[in-house]
């Protein structure tokens, strides 16, 4: 047990270590010119207004972070706002697309919520699930906006202060990433850009102490399938029944527990799926006829054709040298296609005869 005079001794010997005649107290609590490192950490996260984003945003107010939840429907920004209070939440609707959009929202932050700690690119959409040739352009293009230039744009802003406060960007890829799959085209090729984004943005900020992970979840139950299938519920229903899903707090506690890890460990990459998802086999199409390979005259004559200086050399030798021409294999056919005349078409009928 420690004694009275004892627990004086040591108050009376921290106080004066920490004395600002000695120039010592702890920089972080009292000296106001860095105030604002004693302030809580902030984290941004973009779509908070359903599923990852949503749950990340209650996630990290409760583990005591002040957040800034960004998203396009503002009603549902503000609901988040009324249930998480204006001191721990801040809304910053955007149009992740929007670069005006994205500059103004942040240069007018409220000055509580201005140094960004942890940037959260979590929001992104796939658009459609049929084979490419059945797809519209429209939702392509959509889709690399949004889940690839939208990304880049508000990371690109964001850079110098995460940068200066040695933070953390969390970007959400997905298994879609790394696993083909038939219908997955522009959405899966979206997500491995945010992975290999991901790992270059590591190497680019190396030796800055900017940590950055990629997250890559496999299936999950939020409003991803509803938007994917133009509002089906009942397809987004029949793909979730019985296979226990990932939820939306799944990712918001792996997440977060990223966030909380000591400032020297980096998670590169993190896969997860729930327990019912796994990987199939290939596919094999069972009627397919194999393209005829080209006989030699075929592929002489293929050559000849794209090569169209020498073809017009062969065309001039045939109209003033006729006796000297070689016709290669060309077929009479062929030799009419490419405007030969019929001078040369005799001399391919002698040829081969
Ligand atoms: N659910 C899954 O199975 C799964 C699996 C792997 C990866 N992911 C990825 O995880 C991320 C979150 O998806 P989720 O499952 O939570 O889907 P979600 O419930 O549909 O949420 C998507 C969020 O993105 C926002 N968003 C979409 N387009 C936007 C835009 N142009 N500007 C600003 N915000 C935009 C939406 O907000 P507003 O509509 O209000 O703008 C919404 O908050 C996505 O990047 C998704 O690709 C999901």
């Amino acid at each position: 047990m420690i004694s009275r005079t004892a627990k004086r001794q040591t108050k009376t010997k921290s106080a004066s270590r920490y004395s600002p005649i000695r120039g010592g107290f702890p920089r972080r609590i009292q000296n106001p010119e860095n105030r604002e490192n004693t302030k809580r950490k902030t984290v941004l996260i973009t779509g908070a207004t359903s599923g990852f984003g949503a749950a990340m945003a209650r996630r990290f107010a409760q583990a005591g972070w002040g957040v800034i939840a960004t998203g396009r429907r503002t009603e549902r920004l503000r609901a988040l706002v009324d249930e998480l209070g204006t001191e721990t939440i801040t809304p910053a609707p955007f149009d992740v697309r929007d670069v005006d959009a994205i500059n103004a929202t942040l240069s007018s932050l409220p000055e509580a919520f201005r140094g960004i700690d942890v940037l959260i690119n979590n929001a992104g959409l796939a658009l459609g699930t049929a084979p490419a040739p059945e797809t519209r352009l429209d939702d392509w293009l959509r889709m690399i906006e949004t889940n690839v230039t939208g990304l880049v744009t508000l990371t690109h802003r964001l850079l110098p202060t995460l940068i200066e406060r040695k933070g953390l960007i969390v970007n959400l890829s997905s298994v879609a990433a790394t696993y083909p799959y038939p219908g997955g085209n522009v959405y899966g090729a979206t997500k491995a850009f945010v992975r290999q984004f991901s790992l270059g943005l590591r190497s680019d900020l190396h030796g800055t102490g900017v940590r950055v992970t990629s997250i890559e979840p496999g299936l999950a139950k939020t409003e991803f399938t509803l938007v994917r299938t133009g509002g089906d519920e009942a397809a987004s229903d029949a793909l979730y029944k019985g296979a226990d899903p990932l939820t939306a707090e799944d990712i918001a506690n792996v997440v977060c527990w990223i966030a909380s890890l000591p400032p020297h460990v980096n998670i590169n990459r993190l896969e997860l799926m729930p327990v019912s998802q796994s990987w199939a086999g290939f596919q094999v199409y069972h009627d397919h006829v194999p393209r005829r390979a080209m006989s030699r005259h075929e592929a002489d004559a293929a050559a000849l054709e794209s090569s169209s200086v020498e073809l017009n050399e062969w065309r001039n030798q045939v109209a003033t040298k006729p006796d000297t021409v070689k016709t290669h294999g060309g077929s009479r056919a062929w030799l009419a296609r490419i405007g030969l005349n019929a001078k040369a078409r005799d001399l391919h009928d002698r040829q081969s005869g």
